[in-house]
């Protein structure tokens, strides 16, 4: 079996201080249905301490009242080589997390830009080794791509999601390291499932059962992989390639929508 390496990571995250479902703006998102901004404190905590525990640094932005999905800081940002690309959001009840994002990086030092595009950050956009994989279909636009390929100077490959649930990019599949990922077939089209075959011919395939619980909303240092602990056969896929998958309790995010991955932006510095 392939000997795993973790790699030690930098993080941004948001604390739920304000999380709630108070409108809907996609299939998870039911505001008729009760939340406990308490219970998502709590999960998101241990997520955070977990992260930290593997010894990767995790800085945080200050969350914002009357932005409750500000949580899911995977949406605010692409960061690759030291240079963030701030998203441009689809949904108004959104698009004032931008200038928190621009503010956060410019006030670091960080080369930073917002989208032109709709672009919904590493929601849509996730970095395999030297590729960017990019979705579209429900958030992110196709020109979102082009632009990220002309930013970053990288080859972006686009994929197109098709099940509304699985609205974002990483709601389907994960990055587990370098050249490996994860991922819900069914979520994709035709064409991008005929793409991801043949350039991820090893991929691990879940199944429905471990999409639905947000299996692939995962965060993976190389060799730990949070994982939806609900995710089981998931679990078992990955301890047979040498990962070692960490269960994580989301479900109160997950009424949001969002996950593991969905909370943890990944800042990736000049190498
Ligand atoms: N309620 C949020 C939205 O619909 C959830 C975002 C989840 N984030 C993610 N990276 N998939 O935009």
């Amino acid at each position: 079996m392939k000997k795993r390496q973790a790699r030690s990571r930098h993080y941004l995250m948001c604390e739920p201080t304000f999380f709630e479902v108070s409108y809907s703006i996609n299939p998870w998102m039911n505001p008729s249905r009760p939340t406990s901004t308490e219970r998502g404190l709590a999960q998101w905590k241990t997520l955070h301490d977990l992260l930290a525990g593997l010894g990767h640094t995790v800085e945080l932005i200050e969350p914002v009242a009357g932005l409750p999905d500000m949580v899911y800081s995977a949406n605010g940002a692409t960061v690759v080589d030291g240079r963030a690309l701030v998203a441009r959001f689809r949904h108004e009840q959104r698009v004032d997390e931008s200038p928190a994002y621009l503010e956060w990086f410019r006030a670091r030092g960080w080369e930073v830009r917002q989208a032109e595009f709709v672009n919904e950050g590493e929601g849509d956009f996730l970095c395999v080794g030297d590729v960017i994989l990019a979705g579209s279909g429900f958030r992110s636009e196709p020109d979102a791509h082009d632009e990220a390929a002309k930013f970053f100077g990288k080859p972006v490959l686009g994929l197109t999601l098709i099940d509304h649930r699985y609205y974002h990019l990483d709601t389907a599949l994960a990055v587990l390291d370098e050249n490996e990922i994860m991922y819900y077939p069914e979520a994709f089209s035709p064409e991008s499932r005929s793409l991801l075959e043949e350039r991820f011919p090893d991929a691990i395939l879940a199944g429905a059962s471990d999409a639905e619980v947000f299996g692939l909303n995962a965060v993976s240092d190389g060799l730990h992989v949070l994982v939806a602990q609900q995710a089981e056969r998931l679990h078992k896929q990955l301890r047979e390639r040498g990962f070692e998958p960490i269960g994580v309790d989301m479900t109160e995010l997950l009424k949001g929508g969002g996950g593991a991955k969905c909370c943890t932006l990944e800042l990736r510095e000049q190498d």
